[in-house]
């Protein structure tokens, strides 16, 4: 028999978080984490807080990771960051190809693909962000955009190990709306069908559904077969209702 994927629950911090309440924010969820042994519990801080998110989670469970990272390993790329530099201050995990990074800094699939290389070379698990928008959406294109998604993003040999496969709809994120439980269930069973062409280990790979989540909706986007867990945006800054999301969450 396959083995449980654990839940996972990531908060993408995006551009938000100053020193003092960052860490604050951090340590709170670095308690939260210790008290939920079945479920992981992941952060994505700013790169500026990186390196002082991962020394506040030290000796919790709480896991620490990027929001992106560079495809190469060092080199003439101003402002960039590599999954070797977020590695040596104590990330575990990097989030690449976000809904947001592919509109505001035109990254496409086959770059979304290398920095998942990177990620895996560096000793990083990456979240893959995948999701329709509204368009394609409202053009009933939302499941031939995300099997053309994966395909053109996963690297090949991608295990659940090194990989988590985040689907976040476009207009779901920050705008307070979600996609009905059928809708979420459809779109993560193509995921895990598709997936299964594209990898060996599809069973295994975590599959999150983002955008939206609210400590009110989580339990019931956790009742869909296929949801492995959430990535959280606006409710991540705020302890009480990450908490909340986390409680959501059942342990597997
Ligand atoms: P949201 O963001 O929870 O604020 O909708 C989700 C995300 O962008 O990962």
């Amino acid at each position: 028999m396959a083995t449980p994927r654990r839940r996972l629950i990531a908060g993408n911090w995006k551009m938000n978080g100053l020193a003092k309440d960052g860490l604050d924010l951090v340590r709170a969820i670095a308690e939260r984490a210790r008290a939920e042994a079945g479920t992981d519990v992941l952060v994505c801080p700013p790169f500026t807080l990186l390196a002082a998110a991962a020394a506040a989670a030290q000796g919790s469970p709480l896991l620490i990771g990027a929001q992106d990272c560079h495809a190469k390993p060092a080199g003439a790329h101003t402002g960039d960051f590599s999954a070797e530099m977020l590695a040596d201050v104590g990330a575990h995990w990097v989030i690449i190809g976000h809904s947001e990074r592919r509109t505001d800094h035109g990254e496409t699939d086959a770059l979304v693909r290398v920095k998942a290389e990177a990620a895996r070379r560096a000793g990083l698990g990456a979240i893959i962000c995948i999701g329709e928008t509204l368009a394609e959406r409202e053009s009933g294109r939302t499941l031939q955009v995300l099997s053309a998604q994966l395909a053109g993003s996963l690297p090949s040999g991608t295990t659940g190990e090194s990989t988590v496969v985040a689907y976040e709809p476009v207009w779901a994120i920050g705008t307070g709306k979600t996609p009905t439980v059928a809708e979420v269930a459809i779109a993560h069973a193509h995921i895990r069908r598709t997936m299964g062409s594209l990898s060996s280990d599809a069973n295994g790979i975590r599959l999150l559904y983002g955008g939206s989540v609210k400590a009110s909706n989580a339990a019931e986007l956790f009742s869909v077969a296929d949801v492995d867990g959430a990535l959280v945006g606006g409710a991540s800054l705020i302890a009480a209702d990450f908490s909340g999301i986390i409680a959501a969450a059942p342990a597997v």
